[in-house]
């Protein structure tokens, strides 16, 4: 999950990264209040979206009073910045900038370790320094067991060129922005601009965190960090069924059980699709274990998407057995009556398929078809999700 520049600040400050005052608002009048509040000669208003490149996009903007701020945030709300419309903006005191540098941390998966990258040319041009300069931006491996500690750090700032009163100031940044990292459980911290004030303070002026979601069960605090009124709201409900879904812009709906078969029944179907011109709407792995209900809900979710127009339950039954699916199958039918109007194509195969077909077969559903393979089923639902497009 991706966070909001204002909720990565907020992160930064729990950890004592040095940060400016920043106040959140929804309409002009709140980011007057807020450039108000903070009470800074100059403020800066931020557009708040998941993407970067905001300044580019005119989503960054100066104010040297509140109406001023009020005016600029008018101007920045509902403005659309690479297909993110603008919701929010963040009123941030104004910074007297001397320097910018750039400072991030990411996980680095072809190396299984993590990996530091640190510039003393920060700010908006960096992915353009990253590509015509690669020296000038500087890549330190971080063992996972050890982080950044104060040695780490030295060898950051030597590494990315700092002069030595500079990197004495910025090397215990760096030891903070680990704390962040490490104790909210990130795959990513990134600072641009990482800043040196006219007093010599150095500041983190922007920040970009993500958080690795399978860490959620530590971190409590971290569900109200999701941003619901920007989530696809099939997401959310499969979230709350306890569902690993994912949305995928296709008219396939695809139900199977571990992670694998269902990526492989990804593949079958998107082969199969190319004929007709469909392609996988979603992505939803029941899991191991599933009862009738998961079968019900997964099922729930997948019908609730406008776009899809048929569906391949593709379950290899293990601990998971057949009858069950069947089961959970009948009873989501039963229970949507006559809003069931899409195709289901349903191959069953391993733990009790016998049982779990004859089901079927005794409930002989109009929607549903049953396939003996799961390439027939992908290219039989790929028939159906075309003529029912
Ligand atoms: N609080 C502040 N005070 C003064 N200047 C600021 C402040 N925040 C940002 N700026 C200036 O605006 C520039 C762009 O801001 P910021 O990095 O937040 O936006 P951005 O466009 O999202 O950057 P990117 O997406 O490239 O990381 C900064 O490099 C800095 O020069
Ligand atoms: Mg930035």
């Amino acid at each position: 999950m991706d966070l909001y520049e204002y909720q990565a600040r907020d992160l930064f400050e729990k950890h004592g990264v040095p940060v400016l005052g920043g106040v959140v608002a929804e309409d002009p009048a709140a980011a007057k209040a807020g450039a108000e509040k903070l009470g800074t000669p100059v403020v800066v208003v931020k557009a708040q979206v998941k993407t970067g490149g905001r300044g580019k996009a005119g989503g960054v903007k100066i104010a040297k009073s509140p109406e001023e701020a009020e005016q600029k945030a008018s101007e920045i709300l509902g403005m659309d910045i690479k297909g993110h419309t603008v919701q929010r903006v963040m009123i941030a005191a104004g910074a007297d900038i001397v320097e910018e540098y750039y400072f991030s941390l990411l996980l680095d998966r072809a190396n299984r370790n993590y990996l530091a990258m640190c510039s003393v040319e920060g700010g908006v041009e960096i992915e353009q320094l990253a590509v015509e300069r690669p020296e000038a931006l500087a890549r330190v491996a971080v063992d996972p067991n050890v982080g950044i500690d104060e040695a780490k750090a030295a060898e950051i700032v030597q590494a990315a060129n700092f002069d030595e009163e500079t990197a004495h100031k910025v090397a215990p940044v760096l030891v903070k922005l680990w704390d962040v990292y490490k104790n909210e459980d990130a795959s990513l911290v990134e600072v641009n601009p990482l800043v040196k004030t006219g007093e010599g303070d150095i500041v983190a002026l922007d920040g970009k965190i993500t958080i690795d979601e399978n860490a959620g069960f530590r971190h409590e605090d971290h569900a109200e960090l999701v941003d619901v009124t920007s989530e696809d709201p099939l997401e959310t409900k499969a979230k709350a069924l306890d569902l690993n879904y994912v949305k995928l812009d296709g008219q396939v709906g695809i139900i199977g059980n571990g992670a694998g078969l269902v990526m492989s029944t990804l593949d079958v179907v998107a082969y199969a699709g190319e004929k007709h011109s469909v392609k996988p709407a979603n992505f939803l792995d029941i899991g191991g274990g599933a009862s009738a209900e998961v079968m019900a809900n997964g099922l729930d979710v997948i019908l609730g998407d406008e776009q899809v127009s048929a569906v391949f339950v593709n379950v290899f039954g293990g601990i998971t057995a057949c009858d069950a699916v069947a089961n959970g199958i009948v009873g989501a039918l039963k229970k949507l009556g006559d809003a069931a109007t899409k195709q289901l194509v349903v191959r069953l195969d391993g733990n009790n398929v016998e049982e779990g077909r004859q089901i079927l077969a005794d409930f002989a559903h109009p929607l549903v078809t049953q396939a003996d393979t799961m390439d027939g089923g992908a290219a039989k639902v790929a028939e159906l999700a075309a003529a029912g497009k």
